[in-house]
């Protein structure tokens, strides 16, 4: 036994170094190691398996994943470092999606709070608690642009917009490796599902995907360049397929665009037994050719599926593939392993770390909750409650005391004991002073079982107010749970009814890992809350905000649709040729019997849903109100090259001093291929006391005009544009400049 360790540990960590370091390392590996490196197994058995223990000893594990007992980690690093012939330590990876032990709210939830600060520190939290298990590599974030809320992982999501997505992707990725992934604390991040399954067709999970190259382009490849313009170390391919080549053996994403365009110098990986799939997908015989896709298209190391240590040396002896290129692919995984400083610190020491579930990481998932949470309706401002006028308040429903589903999907290591339930929130808030009456009503979201429904009116009737806790449960999203009906669940709909029946005023929080259909219960309560899963603090959060110790100030981060059949909807929508408007939308109700077809007049919208969604991106309502006024920019023309500001008055017109997310939008109005009507493109959440009046500048440079024209290269062109601001997308406070030719 050699130990190598020593040899290539080396403190200077700069990129130089590295590569010098990565190179003398290849140098000395036979192609067994390297195809090694390659290799990530499923190391989630309480007992390591006598095999793994070998083959991290004969150097045919680059990573595990799924193993976060700290002891176990420890000794496969033992094992790694210390008895395998050039002593590589592993990666160690798990998915950290939002929180650890902490729980954040759910992705989409997050991106609600539009604030980059909450999330970077979101995801410091968790990677600092992650690493306590020797953790070393997250699957986070998912930055699938999703526009379908049938799609159970649009809870994962960041939600419908490149631009905020971008954004956001660039704080998660910062806040998991920080700045230095030597430190401490700090974990590898990975950009996935690259790319395009966030459209997998009706929003069922896993299936095809057709995204022309223009739209992949502007829409869905945005997150993705950010994240690797952040030094993300590693990015995941998708399952789906995309226009005919699955993603895990498309060379045009993974080589052309990731390498060649981007300059990607982290590796790829695939996603669980991907490779595999390949053949099941029909674009491959069998293992073998699958791994000679997979490769060729480079993807730098399998994930579970073993086929690559199976098949690799033989497609390599044939000459089919080439050592060089496995070199490459290697490097990068080598890179990755330099970079996060593991040949200097293989180990973990847990006690070096901050406590899991420290005061600082339940304050930072009290503050996303109080900031991801969405006011959809709020009649007469019926919210905030003052306990002070109240004797009574009713508190029914199945999620109202449900610590495991409020911390919502992917949490294989959130603790629920650590969740703090709205009831109980609402009891330590309020409780000396309001007498509050809980009831369940519901054993869970889906339940069609109406016997508490008598019980629950009759509370209701005897309250002065009624907090109805609806929703679905956290297993109703996620991977592989998609819903074609996307309403509450079971008879949640007639709960609402039969409380309303009580006559009191009824607000209803809302938990759910995707936007729902609300059509047929909006009309019967007074206000809605919609929390997201809100994560380990959830309940103070919902607490603070309905008895109006912080006022909400989430906005949509994605599209609510009034029924299914509108999906796909999103603002950044183009304008086609017959936009509709008021005025062109008559409705199937106010259709005359036997009314004859006209080929005049006829506009893009549905004759039973209209054209506009139930509440669009970047909504939600505050306990103050804002004005926006006096839109204005620094010039009338802007040169190529150059930068505008954009800018308008905001003033705190309510009484409540509150946070907005103010947000500026852009339209090009003709260009080289067909723009969207609205584009984000900046956003900022500012606090202002009531009473305050701010002036809200936006520097917007032309290159943040540029899109992907129709030979699929980025172009800025001259023209006229329009610029709005305000507190949702469907602001009409709008400006106008133009572009024109520098020279
Ligand atoms: C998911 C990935 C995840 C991986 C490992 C897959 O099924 O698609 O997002 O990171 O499993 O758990």
């Amino acid at each position: 036994m050699t130990i190598m360790t020593a040899s290539f540990a080396n403190p200077k960590n700069d990129a130089a170094s590295i590569e010098r370091r990565v190179q003398a390392l290849l140098a000395e590996m036979t192609l067994a190691e390297k195809i090694g490196q390659m290799n990530q197994v499923n190391a989630s058995d309480e007992d390591m398996p006598h095999h793994l223990r070998e083959a991290i000893e004969a150097g045919r594990v680059g990573s595990v994943l799924n193993q976060v007992d700290v002891d176990t980690v420890n000794e496969l690093q033992r094992i790694a470092v210390q008895e395998s012939r050039l002593g590589i330590p592993l990666l160690v990876g798990r998915d950290v999606i939002h929180g650890f032990k902490t729980v954040m709210p759910i992705p989409l939830g997050q991106a609600a709070t539009w604030n980059p600060d909450i999330v970077r520190e979101g995801a410091r939290v968790a990677a600092r608690e992650a690493a306590t298990a020797g953790i070393n590599w997250t699957f986070a974030p998912m930055i699938d642009i999703s526009r379908d809320p049938r799609w159970g992982r649009i809870a994962e999501s960041l939600g419908e917009d490149p631009y905020l997505a971008s954004q956001l992707a660039v704080a998660m990725v910062e806040g998991f490796q920080g700045d230095d992934l030597t430190d401490a604390g700090t974990i590898a991040a990975t950009a996935k599902h690259f790319a395009g399954y966030g459209a997998s067709e009706s929003g069922r999970d896993y299936a095809t995907v057709n995204i022309p190259e223009n739209e992949l382009r502007n829409v869905h490849l945005p997150p993705f360049k950010a994240a690797v313009d952040t030094g993300v170390v590693s990015l995941m391919a998708a399952f789906s397929d995309l226009d005919g080549v699955p993603a895990t053996g498309n060379e045009f994403l993974l080589r052309d665009v990731l390498r060649d365009e981007w300059d990607f110098t982290g590796f790829v990986v695939s996603d669980w037994d991907s490779v595999r799939q390949l053949a099941i997908h029909g674009l491959t015989e069998d293992d073998r050719e699958s791994v000679y896709q997979a490769v060729t298209a480079g993807v730098d190391m399998e994930m579970a599926g073993q086929s690559y240590v199976q098949h690799l040396e033989s497609l390599i002896d044939e000459g089919r593939i080439d050592v060089a290129t496995i070199d490459a692919m290697v490097a990068n995984i080598l890179r990755a392993k330099f970079r996060l400083g593991l040949f200097e610190k293989p180990y973990t020491d847990p006690r070096a770390l901050p406590p899991i579930a420290n005061e600082h990481a339940l304050d930072t998932a009290r503050q996303a909750a109080l900031q991801s949470a969405v006011l959809l309706k709020n009649d007469h401002g019926v919210l905030p409650l003052s306990a002070n006028k109240l004797k009574s308040v009713a508190v029914i429903g199945p999620l109202a005391d449900a610590p495991y589903e409020q911390l919502g999907t992917w949490i294989f290591d959130g603790d629920r004991e650590l969740s703090i339930t709205p009831m109980h929130a609402i009891h330590s808030l309020v409780g000396h002073e309001v007498d509050v009456r809980y009831l369940r009503a519901m054993d869970n979201s889906r339940s069609r079982a109406s016997e508490a429904f008598d019980e629950a009116e009759e509370i209701a009737r005897d309250s002065d107010v009624v907090l109805l806790f609806l929703g679905e449960e956290s297993i109703l999203s996620g991977e592989a749970h998609s819903r074609a009906d996307i309403n509450l669940p079971g008879d949640q709909a007639e709960l609402v009814r039969r409380v309303k029946a009580a006559g009191k005023p009824v607000i209803a929080i809302i938990q759910a890992g995707r936007p729902l259909t609300l059509t047929n219960i909006i009309d019967d309560v007074d206000a809605i809350l919609f929390a997201w899963h809100p994560g380990t603090m959830g309940g103070p959060a919902i607490a603070e905000l309905l008895f109006g110790v912080e006022s909400p100030s989430g906005k949509l981060p994605v599209t609510f649709p009034r029924m299914v059949g509108q999906i796909p909807i999103y603002y950044s929508q183009k304008n086609t040729g017959k936009p509709p408007s008021p005025e062109t939308v008559v409705l199937i109700d106010d259709i005359d019997a036997h009314a004859p077809q006209l080929s005049t007049g006829m506009t893009a919208y549905h004759l039973d849903a209209g054209f506009t969604p139930l509440f669009p991106f970047g909504y939600g309502l505050s306990y103050t109100e804002f004005d926006y006024q006096d839109i204005r920019t620094s010039a009338e023309e802007v040169g190529l090259g150059d930068t505008l500001t954009v800018s308008a008055e905001l003033t705190n017109v309510g009484d409540f001093d509150a946070e907005e997310v103010v947000q500026l939008y852009v339209r090009d109005l003709v260009a080289n291929v067909t723009r969207p009507v609205k584009e984000l493109k900046g956003f900022r959440r500012l606090r202002l006391e009531s009473g305050q009046t701010v002036t809200v500048n936006f520097e917007l440079h032309t290159s943040d005009l540029a899109f992907f024209g129709r030979d699929m290269k980025l172009i800025n062109e001259p023209g006229k544009f329009h610029a709005w601001i305000g507190g949702s997308s469907e602001t009409q406070l709008r400006t106008e400049f133009r572009i024109i030719d520098g020279d």
